[in-house]
């Protein structure tokens, strides 16, 4: 166990959860935090359901391990492919006490707010388009939304290896809002559906037309955090409150340090773990 007070998680596939963790500590700043990245088996995107489910499950039980009875799946794959079977079928019989939350109900919840055409375009993984959590999610909340889905298997590679800013990413961001714009021509509000993608923002700005308003998560799931803990005070007292915040990585330390600094905004001094418990 690395930390003897408890923490919050936060858990993502590699880099992009760091876009809601930043947002998360900004608006919580006095936690103890323990992010985990596993991009040595970065991006699940592709990957399939019991892969994504079983390698979302070793890092939420390592979290749990390090002394973290919440965790956040700042992931939107690992949320659409393996949230409801953690919260159902490990928590109660295995860790009793132990939360875990994912990103795309708080989202869901708010997006009725932001479209007038009631035409929402969602840009995901394949996982997260495939298993089709945002259009059940979504007309649950609100039945009048169109939801229209695009995925994007090209953008979180071109993230997790930093070639996203390069002009070799553009055919990609051009051709896949493109792809997403030709399904409706109503849409005035875009998910993006993967907590990568804010890191794209500035080129797919470059190819979106006046009007469509993009939606990144990292606020949302930091105000849904906020709430949830004022309204568990069982378990927000359990956690520490000594701005602690410790990086984890399946990856290598080095390469995860020099891209988490950039995309956290804070020098960034992680730790290589080995995921097999
Ligand atoms: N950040 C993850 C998400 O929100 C990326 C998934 C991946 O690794 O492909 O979906």
């Amino acid at each position: 166990m690395i930390n003897t007070q408890q923490s919050i998680g936060v858990f993502d596939s590699g880099y992009g959860g760091l876009t809601v963790f930043k947002s998360i500590v900004n608006k919580l700043p006095d936690y103890n935090y323990i992010y985990l990245g596993d991009n040595g088996r970065a991006p699940y995107g592709d990957r399939s359901f019991d892969t994504i489910y079983q390698y979302t499950l070793e890092c939420v039980e390592w979290l749990f391990a390090q002394n973290c009875p919440l965790v956040i799946l700042a992931c939107n794959t690992a949320s659409a492919k393996a949230l409801r079977s953690i919260q159902q079928n490990i928590l109660p019989n295995k860790y009793p006490g132990y939360r875990v939350l994912g990103v795309i109900r708080p989202t869901a919840e708010i997006v009725g707010d932001f479209t007038k055409s009631n035409v929402v375009g969602v840009m995901g993984t394949r996982g997260t388009v495939n298993s089709e959590s945002y259009l059940m999610e979504i007309d649950h909340f609100f039945p009048n939304v169109k939801v229209v889905q695009q995925s994007c298997p090209m953008w979180v590679p071109l993230i997790e290896n930093n070639e996203h800013l390069e002009p070799g990413a553009d055919y990609f961001v051009k051709e896949y809002v493109a792809e997403l714009l030709a399904k409706d021509a109503h849409i005035d509000c875009i998910i993006l559906a993967c907590t990568h993608y804010p890191l794209l923002i500035p080129k797919i700005k470059e190819f979106l037309p006046n009007g469509i308003d993009l939606l990144g998560q990292d606020d949302i799931v930091a105000d849904s955090l906020v709430s949830y803990l004022e309204r568990h005070p069982e378990i927000a007292g359990q956690l520490g409150k000594a701005a602690i915040r410790a990086f984890y990585t399946s990856g290598d330390p080095r390469a995860f340090d020099a891209s988490a600094s950039i995309f956290f905004g804070e020098t960034v001094n992680s730790n290589r773990v080995d995921l097999k418990l």
